[in-house]
């Protein structure tokens, strides 16, 4: 038997239609390409510029950005060895971000670098709706700017981008986890307290009990989380500076009259943020409700090698589970383009009138479709149609004497014959008013 290929485990084809693979269904590229349009215009009207980083990255610079410990380092990364180089397919954007804010020494461009990218990462996951192996961030960095300001932009324009593909079914949860001397202190108050109870702990919250007790914090274990019910409280250990922030953090979110709730447990799955965290989530999504998150990462920049600390905060978001949110919320997209018009040619002097003419109108702007195996006029007709065109124009020798073609609309039915030279301009104006 001939082999069959297909796509990977938790990765999927996106077509000129909406296909349905990996148990969801994913849109075509045209609804890809609105929405990534959309998001880059939103971002330009929030001051933000576009960076695109490679797919493959050191594996030292995500391990140490993202955390040894985290579930993406230890468990989901795949790993690309190469002689004695290890590099990984990127899970995240925002240490790589930081690599390249350092590498290219950007704070020298002045001010403040507001950054965004649109592109693939990958997650070893066991993939399920909403969650994939290979999926698509899109998100933003702030660099440069330690004010309660930038954190609430981030947020609201994180909610504003959301508003603007028609999903208001959310839900937004802050926290501050404070700088590195209040975390210091509260791992080991959350030691002190989750140690008589470790043999109550899943194995996994045992091990981070040692190296890392935050993040039980984010566990979905019902035991664990009656135990962390009672634990001390990340917001009773801040300073007065981390209060003083997340209370300014508050301020502007409300000035801009966006709703949040405080959730104390919010530790979020990488190892970089401190002070603000945050993430919005949608009821509409099931298991993987998060749409959204993201926090600031003042300590990044100097693990990754910097002298100096760059405060940054930043948020990124999955495209498909935007997809998902819009579908649910019953939003419209676009499906696939169609041709202005497709051109059914009779007979060879016909073929080529038409071969120049398409050239022609292309050039001016116009999608035109034409026959390209010479085929029948009832098959060509067949192939307007699979194509959804909206007009079909009939050329034959008759109307190239006569000087005028025949212009169905396919909607109407209705036929008109225009003047050779006056098609370009025709299509052009019936375009405009039926796009
Ligand atoms: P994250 O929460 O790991 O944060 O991922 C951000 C978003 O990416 C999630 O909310 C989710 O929508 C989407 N996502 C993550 N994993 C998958 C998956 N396997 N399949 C589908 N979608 C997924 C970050 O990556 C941080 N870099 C965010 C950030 C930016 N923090 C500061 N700046």
């Amino acid at each position: 038997m001939a082999q069959s290929f297909r796509t990977i485990r938790g990765t999927f084809d996106i077509l000129p239609d909406t296909s349905t693979s990996e148990g969801t269904s994913i849109p075509g590229t045209p609804a890809w390409q609105y929405v990534e349009s959309r998001i880059r215009e939103i971002m330009r009207r929030y001051d933000f510029e576009e960076v695109r980083t490679p797919i493959l990255e050191e594996t030292e610079l995500i391990a140490r950005g993202v955390g040894a410990q985290t579930d993406i380092v230890s468990k989901e990364m795949f790993v690309v060895e190469r002689g004695d180089s290890s590099y990984v397919l990127r899970p995240e954007v925002t240490a790589p971000v930081v690599r390249a804010y350092l590498q290219h020494h950007l704070a020298q461009r002045g001010g403040v670098q507001k950054l965004y990218y649109i592109g693939p990462c990958f997650r070893a996951e066991s993939p399920q709706k909403g969650r994939y192996r290979q999926f698509h961030q899109f998100g933003c960095e702030v660099l440069g700017a330690d004010d309660a300001r930038a954190d609430a932009e981030m947020i609201s324009l994180m909610i504003a981008i959301y508003r603007e593909f028609g999903i208001t079914n959310t839900r937004l949860r802050i926290n501050s986890l404070g700088g590195p001397e209040t975390r210091t202190a509260y791992r080991e108050a959350l030691r002190s307290y989750l140690q008589p109870h470790a043999e109550e702990l899943t194995e996994t919250s045992r091990k981070r009990l040692a190296t890392n007790p935050l993040r039980i914090l984010d566990t979905k274990d019902e035991g664990e989380r009656r135990l962390l019910a009672g634990a001390p409280q990340l917001a009773d250990h801040l300073d007065e500076v981390d209060r003083l922030h997340y209370d300014q953090v508050q301020r502007y979110l409300d000035d801009l009259g966006v709703a949040f709730v405080e959730d104390p447990y919010l530790v979020r799955g990488l190892d970089y943020y401190g002070r603000t965290t945050f993430e919005l989530e949608s009821d509409d999504l099931g298991a993987q409700s998060a749409l959204a998150g993201g926090g600031r990462y003042d300590m990044l920049a100097t693990e990754l090698g910097a002298k100096q600390p760059v405060p940054a905060i930043g948020f990124a978001a999955g495209m498909e589970r935007l997809f998902l949110a819009m579908s649910a919320a019953g939003v419209e997209l676009p499906g696939r383009h169609v041709p202005d018009a497709f051109f059914v040619a009779l007979g060879d002097d016909a073929a080529h009138w038409v071969f120049r003419e398409a050239q022609r109108l292309r050039e001016v702007g116009l999608h035109v479709g034409l026959d390209l195996k010479g085929r029948s006029m009832k098959a060509q007709m067949r192939e307007a149609n699979r194509q959804e065109a909206r007009r079909v124009v009939i050329v034959g020798s008759d109307e190239l004497e006569r000087g005028k073609v025949a212009v169905r609309d396919m909607a109407s039915g209705e036929q008109e014959d225009i003047a050779l030279e006056r098609l370009a301009d025709y299509l052009r104006t019936t375009t405009g008013e039926t796009a």
